[in-house]
């Protein structure tokens, strides 16, 4: 039986979906626990909802560093203290050095709220309605250097309206989002996943091309 993994989570705001995988780690049985939650802004209201579970929190705020690699010395050294094997960033909105990513590879997931690997970056929803597509939603990948890339683990879709604004369609994939958090998390921290060939495996199921989800269409 694998053991429980300690996650730590990066935030920089609001922090739903940290506060979903919050939820999540009370599950029984659940593979992991929420062990330390770090901003790189120490007024992100997702700090305030972590304390509220009891869950250590640091902030380490990027302004005071004179360089990247400096601020995430100490990002890395607050996630050694507190024991963490595995990384969420959750809306956490600072690039990472090559150094840093590797010395978390396969160990650290990011969220991005779109179909990877369309619409990477800022502003998301927007072009997503600009380019007409008619399903757009997120995905969950482990990090790699290159910013919103790297292996798959999950994606969820959700239809694109025609009266979308850009509001409209981040809400309905902000909801996907904390569904399919908990799932590629779970999947992960029990050690179901394998990445070969920069594409994530199911170890037990390995012709299993999933998990997907796509809750708003029958
Ligand atoms: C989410 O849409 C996430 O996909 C993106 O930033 C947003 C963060 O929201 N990377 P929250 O802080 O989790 O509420």
């Amino acid at each position: 039986m694998s053991t429980i993994k300690r996650v730590g989570v990066l935030i920089s705001g609001r922090g739903s979906n940290m506060a979903s995988l919050i939820e999540a780690c009370k599950q029984p049985g659940y593979p992991a626990e929420i062990a330390h939650v770090i901003s790189n802004d120490p007024d992100a209201p997702g700090l305030k909802i972590a304390s509220a579970s009891n869950i250590p929190t640091t902030a380490i705020d990027h302004k005071g560093y004179k360089s990247r690699q400096a601020f995430e010395k100490d990002l890395d050294a607050a996630l050694r203290k507190a024991n963490i094997d595995l990384i969420c960033n959750a809306g956490f909105m600072r690039l990472l050095t090559e150094s840093f990513v590797e010395a978390w590879r396969d160990r650290q997931l990011n969220i991005h709220p779109s179909l990877l690997p369309a619409f990477k970056g800022l502003h998301t929803h927007e072009r997503a309605i600009e380019a007409g597509v008619k399903l757009s939603g997120c995905t969950v990948h482990f990090v790699r250097t290159e910013m919103d890339s790297g292996p798959i683990v999950a994606q969820a879709a959700v239809p694109v309206l025609p009266a979308d604004t850009p509001d409209d369609l981040a809400a309905r994939v902000l909801e996907a989002e904390h569904k399919l958090y908990p799932i590629a998390l779970k999947l992960v921290a029990s050690d179901e996943t394998r990445v070969e060939n920069e594409r994530v495996v199911l170890k037990s199921r390995p012709t299993v091309h999933g998990p997907y989800i796509s809750p708003w269409i029958e």
